[in-house]
């Protein structure tokens, strides 16, 4: 887990990566099915600074998210996120009860009250509020271990090549967003199948596999950062338009397109 040459982003390890993006869902989830991550337990890979995890978590509604990213500090930077993210979610009464206009009738309320599909509202608290008086604390794990913030954990782990506790019982999901180049570029070939193995075996049966490759000619740039990806990337046989042949070897079923947000950023 150790970086190898101090500042440069060998694994994608971006820091400020979601600085620029506003405060509201990521484009990618928008792109898969609503109820996807419904009561589901979810790994999301390369989680960076937990910006998606969380969102899975706590809009997306599943019951466990875990987030694990390689960089330690990264994932440091998460759990604080996790806690901003809380401190701007509305008090449970409220998200629970009230429309974001606030006019909805007392019949409809204790409905709402009662639904298991009640929406938080994420941004209740100004983020200005947080700036002067910092987040508000988190309240004892107590009775909703499956809510947000609660349902969210995150994990410092090359999970390629090391398995975390949460492993053991599976995944109803496993999210790999702006990730698999990096492991191409620092596994090798070999790397990168590994990934997909564990990922298939880390799935329970029925899972589901939720990939967004890099395109091939984002390695170039990617490569020029290291040595050492560089001399990886000679050896490269396997291209990203390669992948959905190769998952269906792994072992997937059907593989779906689920189209592109035409989202900028990193890569
Ligand atoms: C470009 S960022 C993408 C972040 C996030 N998935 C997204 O798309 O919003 C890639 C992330 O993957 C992480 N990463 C790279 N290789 C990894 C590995 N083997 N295990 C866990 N995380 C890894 C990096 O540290 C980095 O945070």
């Amino acid at each position: 887990m150790s970086k190898r040459s101090g500042l440069v982003p060998i694994y994608g390890n971006y820091h400020g990566y979601y600085s620029k993006r506003p405060f509201t869902e990521d484009r990618r989830l928008g792109l898969l099915p609503k109820n996807l991550f419904v009561g589901k337990r979810v790994l999301d890979v390369g989680c960076n600074e937990g910006l998606v995890t969380c969102q899975i978590a706590q809009s997306l509604r599943a019951r466990r998210v875990i987030g694990v990213d390689i960089d330690e500090s990264l994932v440091r930077t998460a759990w604080k996120r996790r806690r901003a993210i809380w401190s701007q979610q509305a008090p449970p009464s409220i998200s629970e009860n009230t429309p974001h206009n606030g006019t909805e009738s007392p019949n409809k309320k204790r409905k709402r009250a009662v639904s298991p599909s009640r929406a938080p509202q994420p941004d209740y608290f100004p983020v200005s509020c947080e700036h002067m008086f910092g987040p508000l604390s988190i309240p004892p794990q107590s009775t909703r271990l499956d809510e947000f913030p609660h349902n969210v954990t995150f994990r410092a782990a090359d999970w390629v090549n090391a398995e975390i506790a949460e492993d053991t019982e599976g995944y109803d999901v496993i999210v790999a967003f702006s990730v698999s180049k990096w492991i191409h570029l620092n596994g090798g070939d070999d790397g990168l199948m590994r990934f997909f193995r564990r990922v298939y075996t880390a799935l329970k049966p029925g899972g589901v596999f939720v990939l967004e490759p890099q395109p091939w000619d984002t390695y170039g740039k990617a490569k020029r950062m290291d040595a050492k990806l560089k001399e990886t990337a000679k050896d490269l046989k396997i291209r990203p338009d390669d992948f959905s042949r190769i998952l269906r070897e792994v072992g997937f079923g059907q593989v779906e397109h689920r189209g592109e947000t035409g989202e900028g950023g990193k890569q």
